[in-house]
């Protein structure tokens, strides 16, 4: 599943790249330059990202091992030009010092991202997703592409997606007396994928193979886990009862985020 989607994405990534360098070539034989569809800065040329560091150090300083900090796509000569794969050619808003209208801002707009990462429109058109096509939330509010990764932020792994999440969603932050250990270990895209899904609640899976990847444990007799042993009685209730719902559905462990109750996450 997992590599199956990252196959797809780089494929995917790579057929966007395509296009755009293809885009940008053409843009480049007619004197114009197009980064993003509906905007560019007529006459300007393309300076290189060591041009920005007098005047934005703050979007400069923790790029440098990010992925997008390896994007070259213009005149060689000038080198990295990944700042302006995303602003635009910036000749002419370096002559005037940062001139209004001389740099491409994309604020929230996902159309900047969709240029070169196409497989993600798609993603987010799927039945179960964040309401981003609708602009009620946007790329930029999951990933800062200025900061060194732009999936977990520039800080400590794991921490940092799970932040993100609670930001908007307080309601899963807890503190739980019984947080439950998958997010801990993995966050939240553990079990959702934040961009879109076909299941309810953007979930990864639909039924108790949600669960099973990491709990494979309730299967065998005589599973003990927080020491509860079960002598194989779960392993045949689970097989009665998920064939009525599932893990969490009500009143087996509904609390799936956390339980102030229950160490079993159950009410
Ligand atoms: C000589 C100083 C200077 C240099 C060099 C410079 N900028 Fe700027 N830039 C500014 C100023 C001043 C502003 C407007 C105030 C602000 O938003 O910080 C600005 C604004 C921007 C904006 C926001 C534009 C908007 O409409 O909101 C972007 C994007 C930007 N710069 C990108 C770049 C990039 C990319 C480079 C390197 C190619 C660069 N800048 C180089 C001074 C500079
Ligand atoms: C992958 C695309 C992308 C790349 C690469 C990128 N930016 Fe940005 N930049 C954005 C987006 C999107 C915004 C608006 C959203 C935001 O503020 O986070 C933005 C906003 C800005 C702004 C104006 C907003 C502000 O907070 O002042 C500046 C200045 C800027 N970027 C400079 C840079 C510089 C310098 C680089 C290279 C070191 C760079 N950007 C690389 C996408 C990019
Ligand atoms: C000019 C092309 C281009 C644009 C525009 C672009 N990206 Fe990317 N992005 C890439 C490439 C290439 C990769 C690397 C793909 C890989 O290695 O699988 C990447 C990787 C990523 C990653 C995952 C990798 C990581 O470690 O950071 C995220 C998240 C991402 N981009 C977000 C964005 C967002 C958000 C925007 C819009 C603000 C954006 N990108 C715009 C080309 C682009
Ligand atoms: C609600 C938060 C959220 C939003 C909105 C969001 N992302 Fe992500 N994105 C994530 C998380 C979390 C991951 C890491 C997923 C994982 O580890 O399985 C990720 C991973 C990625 C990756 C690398 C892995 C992959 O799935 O390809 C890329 C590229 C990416 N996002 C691009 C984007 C773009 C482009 C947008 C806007 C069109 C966007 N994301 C909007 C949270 C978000
Ligand atoms: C910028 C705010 C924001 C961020 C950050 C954010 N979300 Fe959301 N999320 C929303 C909004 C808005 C909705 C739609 C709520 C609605 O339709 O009532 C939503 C919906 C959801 C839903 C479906 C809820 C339902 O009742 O159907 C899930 C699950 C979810 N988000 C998970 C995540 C995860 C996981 C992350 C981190 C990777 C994340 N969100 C980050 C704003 C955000
Ligand atoms: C172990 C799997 C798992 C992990 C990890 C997980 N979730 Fe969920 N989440 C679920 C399931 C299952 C549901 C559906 C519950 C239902 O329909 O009753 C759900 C539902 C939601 C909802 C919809 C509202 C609700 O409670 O039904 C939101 C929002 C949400 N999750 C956000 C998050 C955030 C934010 C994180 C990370 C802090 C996270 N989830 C981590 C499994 C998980
Ligand atoms: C990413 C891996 C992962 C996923 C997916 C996952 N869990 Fe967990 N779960 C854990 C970890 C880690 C613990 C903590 C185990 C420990 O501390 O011994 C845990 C603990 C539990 C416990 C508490 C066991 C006890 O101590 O009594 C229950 C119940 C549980 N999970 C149910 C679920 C359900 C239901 C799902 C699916 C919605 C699920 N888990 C999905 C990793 C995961």
């Amino acid at each position: 599943m997992q590599t199956q989607r990252k196959w797809f994405t780089d494929r995917a990534i790579f057929g966007g790249c395509v296009a755009w360098s293809l885009l940008l070539i053409s843009c480049v034989t007619t004197e114009r330059f197009i980064t993003v569809p509906g905007t560019g800065i007529p006459g300007a040329t393309y300076v290189g990202s060591k041009e920005c560091v007098q005047c934005h150090k703050d979007k400069t300083e923790h790029f440098a091992g990010s992925t997008h900090a390896r994007l070259r796509l213009a005149d060689a000569k000038v080198g990295d030009t990944s700042c302006e794969a995303c602003h635009g050619p910036g000749s002419l808003h370096v002559q005037t010092g940062g001139k209004a209208g001389t740099a491409i801002n994309p604020r929230k707009n996902p159309e900047a991202c969709f240029q070169c990462h196409l497989e993600k429109r798609g993603e987010f058109s799927l039945p179960h997703t964040h309401p981003l096509l609708a602009g009620k939330v946007s790329c930029v509010d999951c990933h800062d592409v200025h900061k060194g990764n732009s999936i977990r932020g520039g800080g400590a792994a794991l921490a940092s997606e799970t932040e993100t999440c609670l930001k908007c969603h307080s309601q899963q932050a807890g503190p739980y007396i019984y947080p439950h250990g998958a997010i801990r270990e993995e966050g939240c895209s553990a079990c959702h994928n934040p961009h879109g899904t076909v299941n309810d609640k953007m979930l990864l899976a639909r039924d108790a193979n949600l669960c099973l990847r990491c709990h494979l444990e309730v299967l065998s007799p005589g599973f003990n886990i927080g020491g509860y042993k079960s002598g194989g009685a779960h392993a045949n209730a689970i097989g009665s009862r998920l064939a009525e719902g599932t893990c969490w559905s009500a009143g087996c462990h509904e609390d799936v985020h956390g339980s102030n109750v229950n160490a079993s996450i159950r009410p």
